[in-house]
């Protein structure tokens, strides 16, 4: 009896002390009621397509958090770096695993280029006329490694730009990171090779012979002040290598003498008629005085005029008759001993023009 006593005194002990331990257990108590998990962020924007933005969160009250974003694994560091453009979810946890809500933070790409301003200046070599020899030289500033276009064209390295004809061109220069500058524009001018060129043009020339007239005169331009000449007598029509023209009648030619770059000069030269020789022209003066307007100013009494020079050449054996042989003319009296004299020289040394 004593034994059993004992037992079930044992029994109810044991029953009571499980009793009063499950009684504890029934109550637990939530470490995040009435907790209140705050959190605040700062961002760094990526770059247009670039993976460069990062979020910075700060949880509050003060204590030890780890962090999450768009509801993956919670992360000790408050830092979310390699972000792209987008909007992220983030939440924080404390050390008894409260969490705070959701925070929304979106990034904005920003463009890599805002507060770049690329300057371009030139320097230019105008292009001869018609030809395409102009060149632009860019420089672009900052300092920084660019490349550069034309016209909207391929970017290409070389800061210069050659064989270009006058025109108006756009420029424009890319630096490293695809920032470009704004569009300048580049007028080239031709310049005319002949400035500054002053071709000295010295024509001589020998005369046509006359009476009989035969085109047997020359013409020589000497020239200077360039180099490479080619020369016309027909107003830039043809041009030939020798400066020499021969075999010309007596008349005024519209010479050109052209250089190697196209430069020329023009003039008037007269290619005279030979004036004749001192005893012919001895005698002409005589007539043109003692024969008046019967033989000269369109007179031709007698059928003869002598206001062409040549037709006193081939009438010399009349004129020689009339006046010196049988003194028969001027009609109104005979010349005197020395004008005849006169007559009589010329004929005697040939009564050719040129005597
Ligand atoms: C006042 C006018 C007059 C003057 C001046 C005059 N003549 Fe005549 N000449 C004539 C007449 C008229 C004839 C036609 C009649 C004749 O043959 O006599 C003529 C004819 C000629 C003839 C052509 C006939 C022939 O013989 O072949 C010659 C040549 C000529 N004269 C030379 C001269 C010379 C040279 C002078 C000047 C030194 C001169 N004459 C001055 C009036 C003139």
């Amino acid at each position: 009896m004593k034994k059993f006593i004992l037992l079930f005194s044992l029994l109810i002990s044991t029953t009571i002390i499980i009793f009063s331990c499950t009684k504890d257990t029934v109550t637990p108590v939530d470490p995040c009621t009435g907790i209140t998990i705050s959190i605040s962020t700062s961002q760094s924007a990526p770059t247009t397509g670039q993976n460069n933005g990062s979020i910075t969160v700060t949880a509050t009250p003060n204590g030890s958090y780890t962090y999450s974003i768009n509801n993956g694994t919670y992360q000790s560091s408050n830092i979310f770096n390699n972000l792209a453009a987008g909007t992220y979810a983030i939440m924080a946890k404390n050390a008894d695993g409260c969490t705070s809500t959701s925070t929304s933070v979106t990034l904005s790409a920003t463009n890599p280029c805002n507060g770049v301003t690329i300057t371009l200046s030139t320097t230019q070599t105008e292009p001869t006329t018609g030809q395409s020899n102009g060149s632009i030289n860019v420089t672009a500033t900052p300092n920084g490694s660019y490349t550069y276009s034309i016209n909207n064209g391929a970017y290409q390295s070389s800061n210069i730009f050659n064989n270009l004809a006058a025109g108006t061109y756009s420029i424009m220069a890319k630096n490293a990171i695809g920032c470009t500058s704004t569009s300048t524009s580049v007028t080239l001018s031709e310049t005319n090779p002949c400035n500054g060129i002053n071709i000295v043009l010295t024509p001589t020339t020998t005369f046509a012979d006359l009476c009989p007239t035969v085109n047997n005169g020359s013409l020589t331009l000497g020239a200077s002040g360039s180099t490479g000449f080619t020369y016309s007598k027909d107003g830039g029509t043809t041009f030939q290598a020798s400066n020499v023209f021969s075999n010309l009648a007596a008349a005024n030619y519209p010479v050109v003498v052209k250089d190697v770059n196209g430069c020329t000069k023009s003039q008037s030269v007269t290619v005279s008629p030979n004036p004749g020789g001192v005893k012919f022209n001895a005698v002409r003066n005589l007539m043109v005085s003692k024969c008046a307007s019967c033989h000269f100013s369109g007179g031709s009494l007698g059928g003869v005029n002598f206001d062409d020079k040549c037709n006193i050449v081939t009438k010399w054996d009349r004129i020689n008759i009339r006046c010196v042989v049988q003194g028969t003319m001027p009609q109104a009296g005979p010349l005197s001993t020395s004008e005849k004299q006169i007559i009589t020289d010329w004929v005697n040394a040939g009564h050719r023009y040129i005597d």
